[in-house]
């Protein structure tokens, strides 16, 4: 997503915001399986935390209050989602790192290995050639046994793009009914014009030839995922 859509995107928050308040994406069950992967991994262990395309961090900042996370970094195009971020995040005990930036360049301009690398619904938004090398650079940056857990939309095999966006803009339009017809439209607008999401056997093939495997997939809704990598 470039600057220009990313900043369209802010004028939809206040309906993502709802969206997420009505628990239509599944964030609620996502957010859990989120959770439980971290005490899994970590045990209590201290771990630092790369969010990309971290948005105004709202669904994350609760889960890792009472972890035990030594350092958060956030990216985000959107000014005024990290202004909101920031806000969100000022009850954790760690550092706080708010970067303006495009995620892959955030990735690739990290210092240090990172513990985790979290992204939630931003990944969709790349072509599939900026996936793949978002996976490459994300390999590169995790330490050895730290893990990649990504939120995200997964297309159904064989399901073409266009196929893709009919369904889920239909399907949002019957289900996310806490919201009027002009926040619908709104939503579907960006969807058609910005969400490129791949299918499962795309997103393990690039996990693979990263140098990454699946550590475990938890699929609340057939295109909502939460899905954890971990290094070969
Ligand atoms: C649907 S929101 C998700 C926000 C948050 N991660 C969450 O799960 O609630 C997508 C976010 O990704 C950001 N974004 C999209 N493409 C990006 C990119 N290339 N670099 C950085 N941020 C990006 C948008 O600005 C937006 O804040």
């Amino acid at each position: 997503m470039n600057e220009p859509s990313a900043i369209r995107f802010f004028h939809v928050w206040d309906t993502y915001a709802r969206v997420v308040g009505g628990n239509y994406m599944f964030h609620r069950e996502l957010g859990a399986a989120l959770r439980a992967a971290l005490v899994a991994r970590f045990q209590g262990r201290p771990f630092s935390l790369v969010d990309l395309g971290c948005g105004d961090a709202a669904t994350l900042a609760p889960i890792l209050l009472d972890m035990p996370v030594k350092a958060y970094f956030g990216a985000d195009l959107s000014q005024p989602a990290l202004a909101l971020a920031r806000q969100n995040l000022s009850d954790l005990a760690c550092t706080v790192e708010l970067r303006h930036a495009d995620m892959r360049d955030a990735l690739i301009g990290l210092t240090g290995p990172a513990d985790v690398i979290y992204s939630s619904f931003a990944l969709h938004h790349l072509t599939r050639d900026e996936k793949a090398a978002f996976f490459r650079a994300a390999s590169q940056k995790l330490a050895p046994d730290g893990a990649m857990m990504l939120v995200d939309i997964v297309r159904e095999e064989n399901q073409p793009l266009d196929a893709y966006h009919l369904a889920y803009t239909r399907w949002l339009r019957a289900t996310m009914t806490g919201l009027d017809g002009a926040e619908h439209e709104a939503i579907c607008e960006h969807i058609v014009n910005n969400d490129f999401p791949e299918p499962w056997s795309e997103i393990e093939a690039m996990a693979s030839n990263a140098g990454l495997r699946p550590a475990s997939v938890t699929t609340p809704q057939i295109w909502h995922r939460l899905m954890v990598f971990e290094r070969v």
